[in-house]
């Protein structure tokens, strides 16, 4: 019970609001991509058959264009792995996945994502081979219930583009949303990735799966942490600062602390604070004001009892004087 209280009067630091807020949609990057030797990229190694026109890479292409893509809009990254591994060599990879196409084969998958219905966006990233998706990427699909989820196709080829690939998926997914995919050439993933960059990037903002943090956001998040690290400190100085006059401390209990007497607890030792870990926060910024959103642990001796307490935070910012200021 007393651990109960205290964790209560933690809460009362995160400005938390039981209001719940609209979730930004979860996002999945799945991709299937092929290290080793390939056409037009890597470096070409003595005795391959295909040594005049193919090289060898360590990381695949669409593995390249997936870790930005992960980057930029805050998705989880899955790589499709065939149980079966896909040989190195590009001659022997040509006949595989032409014998792949002749049996309308699904390769068997080696892991599964097993939490996907908690995604709203899945993209599904792939080589174009033979002038098709991989077979494996149909086994992918038909693994899960995509329905009423958006799916954002995007691959690299040599040539061909998505080589008909969008309308397939529009096909086989008839009750998912399926954006325009984005197709970049392998040589392109390996060689000049800034450029693949500068294609990535207005496509996923023109969807709106843009999430990389804007400076003012940046600015938001620091204080954030700079007011966490001042109650570690037991600055008074700092978070008298960053936050407004006003501002009242809200216990779940009902409880409501003026900033004085909630300071006074953190300098008089009622209130310890120790470690503290911010998980995918999000910022919203409209001109001079933000909200932030997290989960924050927080290591903690208050009142007597000490624990580390995980808890959904909502904060409120407002810019004064080129300074972001928290409040209720
Ligand atoms: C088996 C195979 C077939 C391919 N067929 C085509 C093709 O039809 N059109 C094309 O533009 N590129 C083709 N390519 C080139 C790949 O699409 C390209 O190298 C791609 O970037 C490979 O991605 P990865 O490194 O992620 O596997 C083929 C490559 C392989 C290995």
């Amino acid at each position: 019970m007393k651990k109960l209280i205290a964790g209560m009067l933690l809460l009362t630091l995160l400005l938390v609001s039981a209001a719940a807020e609209t979730a930004a949609p979860r996002v999945l990057v799945a991709y299937l991509s092929r290290a080793g030797e390939n056409y037009n990229v890597g470096t070409a190694r003595e005795g391959s058959a295909s040594a005049a026109y193919a090289g060898y890479i360590e990381k695949g292409n669409t593995a390249m264009m997936a870790a930005v893509i992960a980057e930029i809009s805050g998705g989880d990254l899955f790589e499709i792995r065939t149980v079966t591994p896909y040989p190195e060599d590009y001659a022997s990879m040509l006949q595989v996945a032409q014998e792949e196409i002749d049996t309308d084969a699904r390769p068997e998958l080696a892991a599964k994502v097993e939490n996907m219905a908690d995604y709203d966006v899945v993209f599904i990233g792939y080589p174009i081979w033979h002038g098709r998706m991989p077979q494996a990427i149909l086994s992918f699909i038909e693994g899960y219930d995509l329905s009423g989820k958006t799916v954002i196709p995007f691959n690299t080829h040599e040539g061909s583009g998505q080589s008909g690939t969008q309308q397939v998926l529009e096909q086989v997914l008839p009750d998912s949303t399926v954006l325009q995919g984005l197709a970049v050439r392998g040589k392109m993933a390996q060689e000049d990735p800034e450029e693949m960059r500068a294609q990535i990037e207005p496509w996923l903002e023109g969807m709106q799966m843009k999430r990389v943090r804007t400076d003012a956001a940046n600015e938001v998040l620091a204080t954030y942490k700079a007011i966490q690290q001042a109650m570690i400190d037991k600055d008074i100085g700092t978070l008298d600062r960053l936050y407004l006059e006003g501002t009242t401390f809200t216990h779940m209990s009902g409880k409501k602390q003026t900033k004085a007497e909630f300071f006074g607890e953190i300098a008089d030792g009622t209130l310890n604070y120790y470690a503290y870990d911010i998980q995918n926060p999000e910022i919203t910024v409209d001109g001079d004001e933000a909200a932030l959103s997290a989960s924050v642990t927080l290591k903690a001796k208050v009142y007597g009892s000490s624990g580390s307490w995980t808890l959904p935070v909502r904060a409120h910012f407002t810019k004064i004087n080129g300074q972001w200021i928290a409040h209720n």
